[in-house]
């Protein structure tokens, strides 16, 4: 490898640069200050988020606005639901593996955390039930399509399952569900929230859809519920973002989102195909999951190879590895997994990136 060689970041989930609608956004940014919101996107707002931007998800959400709270990204929401629903040795579930910064919160708010074996079309059934068995947990946190970190979509048959055992052993249920409008191929299946509407607390985010830089995230569900947890809000930061939660609505307004969400599509849909062709001809008999959509692949590493050994021999050939254990729980159970964010990378970067791969795997 020589040492001019760029090296491969299949790291951080992240957008690509060249995702952003700068250009758009500056504007909406100009007509929100210089009219009929400027002064109240300056000032303190409500704790429950930017009024018009919370009409307009409720409108998309079928549900009026006192179902929809406005949060600093949506990570900062799961924050406030482990703050706000949990106590101290409260049990909650989530997949295995599941987004790593879930856990760390989940665990900072003193939770016990268990995993549910995740499987090629979402959660093992039989396995949650055997859980069920032994004690019920205060929720489940899920994320439903196109997985961080496992790209993996849960079916509807399965969604179905976990909502009528909600039902019946009386947990809440978390749907976290910032990939799923960015589908490359296939048909959307009804969210948890759809199916259980008075059970789930749905969250979502324009992260991937606008820019992590906004830090506009949202969470619909009960009114009740909503408004537990703006008084958590209220108490950690008095109002969200009110000036970034306007311009989001002045893009959604303009009707400048779906032809952005258009644009992703087909650009992170060609890197879908680029890294799926290259595992194929560099890495077939790597065992892996292709998602439809979303950031991620994942690659379950063949038996004898570790992540830290992988990592370390990556490092030579400049290639940039995520230790697939975070992800999990019970970190043991992540040794052999890798996850793949294939966004932000162009498909000849990835097209390399997997051949580096394949040259230290095998
Ligand atoms: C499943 C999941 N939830 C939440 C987040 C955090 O997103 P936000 O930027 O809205 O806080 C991410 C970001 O990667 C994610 O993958």
């Amino acid at each position: 490898m020589s040492s001019t060689q760029p090296p491969i970041n299949f790291t951080r989930g992240v957008p690509a640069d060249e995702s952003y609608p700068l250009e758009q956004v500056a504007d909406c940014a100009g007509s929100v200050l210089t009219g009929k919101y400027g002064t109240l996107s300056m000032q303190y707002g409500s704790s429950l988020g930017f009024l018009p931007l919370r009409e307009w998800l409720a409108a998309q959400h079928n549900v009026t606005p006192d179902h929809v709270m406005l949060g600093n990204g949506s990570l900062q929401l799961v924050d406030f639901l482990a703050h706000g629903l949990l106590e101290p040795g409260d049990l909650v579930l989530v997949e295995s593996p599941t987004y790593d910064r879930t856990l760390t919160l989940l665990r900072r708010a003193g939770a016990r955390v268990q995993g549910i074996p995740l499987e090629s079309d979402g959660p093992d059934i039989a396995a949650l039930e055997a859980l069920l068995q032994q004690a019920t947990p205060k929720l489940i946190y899920l994320i439903t399509d196109f997985q961080n970190p496992s790209g993996v979509t849960t079916s509807l048959r399965k969604r179905q399952r976990i909502v009528e055992l909600a039902e019946q052993y009386g947990f809440g249920l978390i749907e976290d569900a910032p990939y799923r409008p960015l589908r490359y191929r296939g048909q959307a299946i009804p969210t948890l929230h759809e199916l259980a509407p008075k059970r789930t607390l749905h969250m979502s985010s324009f992260t991937k859809q606008i820019s992590p830089g906004v830090r506009v995230g949202y969470m619909v569900g009960e009114p009740a519920r909503i408004k537990q947890l703006a008084k958590v809000a209220e108490d950690t930061y008095i109002a969200p973002n009110v000036l970034g939660q306007a311009i989001v609505y002045e893009f959604c307004d303009r009707g400048l989102l779906e032809p952005q969400l258009e644009r992703l599509r087909k650009l992170y849909g060609a890197r879908l195909e680029a890294i799926g062709a290259a595992l194929r001809a560099e890495l077939p008999e790597a065992r892996w999951i292709e998602p439809d959509g979303g950031f991620f692949l994942s690659v379950w590493l063949p038996q004898g190879v570790s992540n830290a050994e992988l990592r370390q021999r990556a490092a030579e050939v400049k290639l940039n590895l995520t230790d697939g254990r975070a992800f999990f729980p019970n970190a043991n159970d992540g040794d052999r997994f890798l996850r793949l964010p294939f966004c932000a990378l162009t498909a000849d970067q990835i097209k390399e990136g997997v051949r580096r791969l394949a040259s230290i795997a095998g």
